[in-house]
């Protein structure tokens, strides 16, 4: 055996409806990729059509041994028009869930991945005065629907980087640059996670289930912050900041209701622990001498430049325990990376789930992003980061040999000496 892996870690994959349904006209990236405004030209409305076929790719789960999986709901197909829901796509997803549930794989449900239904947008989503609430009812609605059968839940995706990207790069839509819409979005979107954590709470309690039982947080995108030159102190001063601005205050926020710019206080957000486990999202370091991305020298990349460096998911899961408490499980709720042909996946799982397996922390799950290849966003379909291959002209799946090494691992607890040689020998990251 190369490694075992560590006692109850369970293993799964992470996925977002947008990224993998197709169909839906009625968000904010559907219009965005129909104003020709995704890299490739490709559109969400085909990604892949996983919201006809949900029952083939949770067989494909089933079949590979996975254990969990995160995945999302369209908000637009559910909620068309402010105050109107779909009976179809709320029926549609209780069956998916019922479905994923007799195959025996745990239901870890995202409400918000990014995407916005365009009434929603157009009155100026995130940064609304009264987008909290407007979500609340959204999330009553999904819990009045499914709340029953899923336990664990994940109220909003990665807030910091739907923030920087949308709001401060404006290269996602709605392709704002400023720094107030960026402040009212994270204050609203801090406020919409402490609230929705105290309703689901609420709403599991009303259906009889105990406080343990359930399971809320939220998926937090986390990066290890490092000067370009350690020696020089703006480079130093740069990462500090940069780390404070993009993620630190707005964990905290989120986390604890303690508010600090650029997160504002809301009405009614009171100091408390919002989190039932600690939700990470990690692929990657920044290396900075300016309040930018950069990438250390010679190091480890994949096939969109992100360097790989598996020590920064244990770094800051320390630091997450040792701050919010080391009695918190640690979710990796995503984590894995963009290799168009599958050269060097396995010996990147390999070498995250070794060092997990290896080292102390309090991880518990571990989702690997992702299931399938799927819409990434601005990069379209040209980026590849699932376990399955999708074509996405015929819709044929096919497992990768790192979804084959994946589901060896769940099956014999670690990696075989037999599997590494046949996996992860032999292969290397891109310098
Ligand atoms: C997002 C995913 C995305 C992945 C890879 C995460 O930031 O939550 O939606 O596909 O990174 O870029």
């Amino acid at each position: 055996m190369k490694f075992r892996l560590k006692e109850n870690l369970l293993l799964g994959t992470a996925t977002a409806a947008t990224q993998i349904e197709g169909g839906d006209v009625n968000n904010n990236w559907a219009r965005f990729a129909s104003e020709g405004k995704v890299d490739d030209g490709t559109s969400p409305t085909r990604a892949n059509d996983h919201y006809n076929r949900f029952r083939e790719d949770i067989d494909l789960m089933a079949d590979m041994g996975l254990e969990i999986y995160r995945f999302g709901v369209e908000w637009s197909r559910i909620e068309p028009e402010r105050g109107v829901y779909s009976d179809e796509a709320l029926a549609h997803y209780r069956e998916e869930i019922e479905y994923m549930i007799s195959k025996g794989i745990r239901p870890l449900l995202t409400l918000h991945h990014f995407t916005n239904p365009l009434w929603f947008e157009d009155m100026g989503a995130w940064c609304n005065k009264d987008a909290a609430n407007i979500f609340l009812s959204f999330v009553d609605k999904m819990l009045d629907t499914v709340g029953d059968i899923v336990d664990d839940y994940i109220t909003i995706n990665e807030p910091n980087v739907y923030v920087t990207n949308s709001l401060f790069y404006g290269i996602w839509p709605p392709e704002k640059k400023s720094i107030g819409a960026l402040v009212s979005a994270f204050s609203n979107m801090t406020e919409a996670h402490i609230k929705a954590y105290e309703l689901i709470h609420k709403k599991r309690k009303e259906l009889g289930k105990s406080k343990e039982e359930t399971l809320v947080s939220f998926a937090n995108h986390l990066r290890v912050f490092e000067p370009k030159n350690e020696k020089n102190l703006w480079h130093k001063c740069a990462a500090r900041l940069t780390e404070y601005l993009f993620q630190s205050a707005v964990t905290e926020a989120m986390m604890t209701g303690r508010c600090r710019f650029p997160v504002l206080k809301r009405r009614g957000v009171k100091r408390g622990k919002y989190y039932d486990f600690i939700g990470i999202n990690y692929y990657t370091r920044s290396t900075c001498e300016g309040i930018a991305d950069g990438v250390k020298e010679g190091s480890d990349i994949n096939d969109l430049g992100w360097e790989i460096y598996h020590e920064g998911l244990i770094r800051l899961c320390e630091g997450l325990s040792c701050k919010y408490g080391r009695e918190y499980p640690i979710f990796v709720t995503e984590n894995g990376t963009c290799d168009n042909t599958d050269s060097f996946r396995s010996r990147f799982i390999y070498d995250q789930l070794k060092l997990i397996s290896e080292t102390d922390n309090r991880i518990e799950r571990y989702y690997h992003w992702s299931f399938i290849d799927n819409f990434e966003w601005r990069e379209g379909e040209a980026a590849r980061f699932g376990i399955v291959h999708c074509n996405y002209e015929t819709q044929t799946r096919t497992v990768k040999d790192s979804g084959r090494l994946y589901s060896a691992i769940i099956k014999n607890k670690g990696v075989t000496d037999e599997d590494y040689e046949r996996f992860v020998m032999g292969s290397s990251y891109h310098k």
